[in-house]
């Protein structure tokens, strides 16, 4: 019998088997990855194990006992702690505050800060968490948050330990440490669930791991005997291509050109001057750490926002002061990172939706009204073309996965055939086979002699397509490297903030 078991566990939603006769068995000390596409039912086993939903069916056994667990207090009680992905803390109190929150050691009626400090510090020095009990969490980078979200689990003596994709929100130097930190807590004894869906991450650092596909498990793999294919196709039940195809080409001439950009975000300056040039038959990509200027570029460029300085020109045409129609005229389509907001409209059908944006053009239009028949026959050829598994052109697209619904704004974008394509994180919360389709799509869009403009948090993403590399970090471009220079532990450097002295 394993240390912890889940058994049986079934979790029905309206119209979805999240978890359908899930078993998971694991080790005391253990590092055990949960794998899976979007969708797959990780987080919804992870929840019941935390307490958060009851399951349908099934149990768990903890160390020899039966448990079902009613909320996550008792889950804590019985040494069950989850670092979640958007972390709950007091970010104008300092750290010790927020480990102690409610279980403060008392000095008769007062709080005994002295003691709570001394305890904190012990507790990270005994997991190799450094961190400084007397910082404000508002001052802190999200890693060490992070850290601080663990320590939260460890001072409520957690002996199991769940992250759910941890690594989303971390430079991959903070990633690293992450990984050191979780090796230490499985040699203190504490079991780690680690629930991602990134390849590299659990080859590095698990040793078994089950793998989840629409609820069910497919496998039970230990790490050190399989390989990434064989996850892959555990996770999706198929071959897919891990590498991306694509020849050396040489650029052409210069299509996006934006120079000395400045852009004031909501409450501070997001774009610094920043000057690029992307390039025909190019994709050039921007990497980063989310919210460092990336995405209030990506707006500035499409016209989704106002610039206070520079100029945008698209084949050499000034279109700073263009509204986003006159931008696309000029040659320029968009594949928002915000699929289900601004890329699409959910209640629109596909038809509508992929019409939009040529509604004012012939075939589609002719002297201003929509011809039905070319629009439904034009729905139709692209949702053959990208394989979306819809049930037809007038159903609406909100009822769409993740996956089908990036398909739709891809068509729609590269139907457009402009010489200029922003693509902001165009895989995002893809299933693999879906993101394996859109990269193939990206490239051949690339060998065509369009100029990409690839904006990704995923450095992997970046790595596979870009003929170029430019790192952001707080507004400002800190490299600009080939892909030959850029490898992934000089790309981590420049997006945590590490300047010239490796260059
Ligand atoms: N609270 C909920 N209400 C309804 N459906 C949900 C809820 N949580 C998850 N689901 C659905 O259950 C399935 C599994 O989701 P989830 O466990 O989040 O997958 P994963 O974490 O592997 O991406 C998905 O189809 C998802 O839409
Ligand atoms: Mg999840």
């Amino acid at each position: 019998m394993a240390f912890l078991e889940m058994i049986d566990i079934v979790k029905r939603f309206p119209g979805v088997l999240a978890n359908d006769h899930v078993n998971l068995a694991v080790e005391q000390g253990e590092i055990h990855a949960v794998m899976g596409e979007n969708g797959a039912g990780k987080s919804t086993l992870m929840a019941i194990l935390y307490g958060l939903h009851a399951p349908d069916e099934g149990y768990i056994r903890l160390d020899g006992k039966t448990e079902i667990f009613r909320s996550p207090i008792d889950a804590i009680e019985r040494g069950v702690g989850m670092v979640h992905q958007s972390f709950k803390l007091f970010e104008s109190l300092t750290v010790w505050e927020n480990i102690v929150y409610r279980r403060e050691p008392r000095r008769g009626l007062f709080i005994d800060a002295k003691a709570a400090q001394r305890q904190v510090a012990e507790l990270a020095a005994r997991y190799g968490l450094p961190i400084d009990p007397i910082a404000r969490v508002g001052t802190l980078p999200v890693g060490v948050r992070q850290r601080l979200e663990i320590l939260k689990a460890l001072y409520r003596h957690a002996r199991i330990l769940i992250l759910d994709e941890p690594t989303a929100v971390l430079t991959p130097g903070e990633a690293v440490s992450l990984f050191e930190v979780i090796r230490n807590l499985a040699v203190n004894g504490c079991t780690v669930l680690l629930v991602t869906h990134k390849l590299n991450e659990v080859m590095a650092v698990s040793d078994r791991i089950t793998v989840l596909r629409d609820g069910k498990v497919t496998d039970r793999l230990v790490t050190a005997e399989t390989n990434p294919t064989e996850i892959v196709r555990a996770m999706t039940g198929r071959n897919v291509l891990l590498q991306v195809g694509k020849t050396a080409r040489p650029a052409g001439e210069i299509r996006l050109e934006v120079k000395h950009l400045v852009v004031d975000g909501r409450n501070r300056r997001a774009v610094d001057d920043v000057s690029f040039a992307l390039r025909s038959g190019e994709i050039l990509g921007i990497a980063g750490v989310a919210g460092n200027g990336q995405s209030e570029l990506v707006e500035a460029i499409v016209g989704l926002w106002p610039t206070d300085g520079g100029a945008i020109l698209v084949d050499g045409k000034d279109v700073t002061a263009l509204p986003i129609a006159g931008r696309r005229d000029a040659g320029m389509s968009y594949i928002a990172e915000d699929r289900s907001r601004t890329a699409s409209a959910g209640t629109a059908s596909a038809m509508d939706n992929l019409a939009l944006g040529f509604h004012r053009r012939r075939p589609i239009a002719v002297h201003g009204l929509l011809n039905l028949r070319e629009m439904r026959g034009w729905a139709r050829t692209l949702i053959r073309k990208f394989d979306i598994r819809i049930a037809g052109e007038t159903t609406p697209v909100g009822t769409l996965s993740g996956g089908n619904l990036q398909k739709i704004v891809i068509a729609r974008e590269l139907a457009h055939d402009a010489p200029v394509l922003i693509a902001e994180q165009p895989t995002r919360g893809v299933d693999v086979g879906a993101i394996e389709f859109i990269h193939a799509e990206l490239v051949a869009e690339r060998d065509r002699g369009h100029a990409i403009l690839l904006v990704s948090a995923e450095l992997s993403e970046i790595m596979a397509l870009s003929d170029r590399i430019i790192v952001m970090f707080e507004g400002r471009i800190v490299a600009s490297l080939t892909r030959a220079e850029a490898d992934e532990a000089t790309l981590g450097l420049y997006m945590a903030g590490g300047r010239k002295e490796a260059a």
